[in-house]
C-alpha cells in the first residue's frame, strides 16, 4: 500500500498546502512543551524550501470546538518553528478568507507560514465542502505530513486531498513503513509490551496484535481486568476480556504479571504482592520483581518489539522501575523496536528510554488504529504510488 511520495511530484516554485500535526502540548506559560512533532516535520519543510516552493502549514491544536479561542492559537507553534528554521515564520490571522489569502500571496519562494488553527472553523471537523473549497483556493498541491491526524476524516485530511493533487510527506511515509512492518512479516519472535490505563480503549489493539505477534506482555491497569477475570469465584466476569485468556492456535500467548508493587497501608512505603490471587482491595501501581525478570527474559529473545503504554504509574518515581528495567533490555537488541502512543512517548522521554527504540511514532490514536487493523481515512484517500 505505497502512497505517492513527495519525491515523485514536481514541487519547484509551487504553493504547497502542507498538513502537519503540530498539535503539541503547551506549558503553563503557553509555550511549546514538547516540539517533537514539529522537529519531525522539518525534513519535508526543508526539502520544499530548497526547491523554492511556498510552504503553507495547516494544523489543528487542541479541541477548540469550531470557534476561535486564543488559548488554542498556533502562535507559540509558529514561534518555535521560527527558532528551528532560523527565520521568521508568520502566522496568518485565519485559516481561510482574505487574511489567509493575503498572507499566502505575500510568501516569497522558499518561504514558510502557518495558517491559524483549522479547528477554529466548524467546517474542519465536519469536512464541509465550502470550507474545503476555501482552503483549496490557497494552494496548488496538498502534501500529507500529519500522521497523528490520519484517523480523522476532516476537511484538511480527507476533503483537501480529494480536491488537489496530493502525496505523502517524509514523516507519513516513514510512520507507515515502520508501523506497517510490524503487521507484515516482522522478524520473529515478535513480542508486544502493552500497558497504560485506558483498558477498554486498548482491547481492540490487544485483539489485533494477538493475530500478528508471538507473545503479548501485559502490564499497567490493562492487566487487571484479565487477572480479575481469571480469579476463581470472580462475580463480575467480562466475556470480552475473558476470551483473551484462551489462546487459539496461531495466536500470540498473553503473559500477565505474576506480582505487583502496591503502596503499603497508611504509608508511602512500597510492598510486593503476588498476582495470584490478587487481593480484591489491592491497587497495583507497578509490576513486581518476578514479573520484571519474566518480561525481560522474553524481550531479550525478541526479533521485533512493539511497546504501547507504561507498565506502572511512571509519573511516581517509586513506580517507574518496572517499565525502566523491562525496556532497558531492548538496548542490546538489533531488530525493529517500535513505540507508539502519546502517553508512551512521553514516558519514554521522561525515563530516558527513547534510545532503546529504533522508532518512536509521533502518532497517538492514529498509530493505534493502524495497528488495530483499521483503515485510516486520511491515508486511504491519498493516491497510490
Ligand atoms: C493527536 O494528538 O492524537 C492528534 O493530533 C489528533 O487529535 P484529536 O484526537 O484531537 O483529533
Amino acid at each position: 500500500m505505497r502512497k505517492r511520495s513527495l519525491r515523485e511530484v514536481e514541487v519547484g516554485g509551487r504553493t504547497v498546502l502542507l498538513r502537519v500535526d503540530h498539535n503539541v502540548p503547551l506549558d503553563e506559560q503557553g509555550r511549546v512543551a514538547d516540539d517533537r512533532r514539529i522537529v519531525e516535520s522539518l525534513p519535508t519543510i526543508q526539502y520544499l524550501k530548497e526547491r523554492e516552493a511556498r510552504v503553507v502549514l495547516l494544523s489543528h491544536l487542541g479541541r477548540p470546538g469550531g470557534r476561535p479561542s486564543p488559548e488554542f492559537s498556533l502562535a507559540p507553534v509558529a514561534e518555535r518553528m521560527s527558532q528551528l528554521l532560523g527565520e521568521a515564520v508568520p502566522l496568518a490571522p485565519d485559516a481561510v478568507g482574505p487574511g489567509a489569502m493575503d498572507a499566502v500571496r505575500a510568501l516569497a519562494p522558499g518561504g514558510v507560514l502557518y495558517l491559524e488553527n483549522l479547528r477554529f472553523h466548524p467546517g474542519e471537523e465536519a469536512n464541509d465542502p465550502a470550507f474545503v473549497s476555501e482552503l483549496a483556493r490557497l494552494g496548488e498541491l496538498f502534501v500529507e505530513e500529519a500522521f497523528g491526524a490520519l484517523h480523522r476524516a476532516h476537511a484538511s485530511t480527507v476533503g483537501l486531498p480529494r480536491r488537489l493533487p496530493s502525496c505523502v510527506g517524509f514523516l507519513v511515509e516513514r510512520e507507515v513503513l515502520e508501523l506497517g512492518r510490524l503487521l507484515e512479516d516482522p522478524p520473529r519472535p515478535f513480542v508486544a509490551v502493552l500497558g497504560g490505563a485506558k483498558v477498554k480503549d486498548k482491547l481492540p489493539l490487544v485483539r489485533h496484535l494477538r493475530t500478528k505477534a508471538d507473545e503479548i506482555l501485559l502490564g499497567g491497569a490493562l492487566a487487571l481486568p484479565l487477572l480479575r477475570s481469571a480469579a476463581p469465584g470472580e462475580p463480575e466476569r467480562d466475556p470480552g476480556i475473558e476470551e483473551l485468556l484462551h489462546q487459539r492456535p496461531g495466536e500470540a500467548a498473553v503473559l500477565l504479571p505474576v506480582d505487583f508493587l502496591v503502596e503499603g497501608p497508611g504509608t508511602t512505603g512500597v510492598l510486593t504482592v503476588p498476582a495470584h490471587p490478587l487481593p480484591r482491595e489491592a491497587q497495583p501501581l507497578d509490576v513486581g520483581p518476578e514479573t520484571r525478570r519474566l518480561f525481560a527474559s522474553r524481550l531479550g529473545m525478541a526479533g521485533t518489539v512493539f511497546f504501547n503504554g507504561p507498565l506502572g504509574k511512571v509519573e511516581d518515581p517509586r513506580f517507574a522501575g518496572g517499565t525502566r528495567e523491562v525496556l532497558s533490555v531492548l538496548r542490546s537488541l538489533s531488530g525493529p523496536r517500535v513505540a507508539a502512543g502519546g502517553d508512551s512517548s512521553r514516558a519514554l522521554q521522561d525515563l530516558g528510554l527513547e534510545p532503546c527504540f529504533s522508532y518512536v511514532s509521533t502518532g497517538g490514536g492514529a498509530a493505534l488504529e493502524l495497528l488495530e487493523g483499521r483503515e485510516l481515512p486520511g491515508l486511504t484517500v491519498l493516491p497510490d504510488a
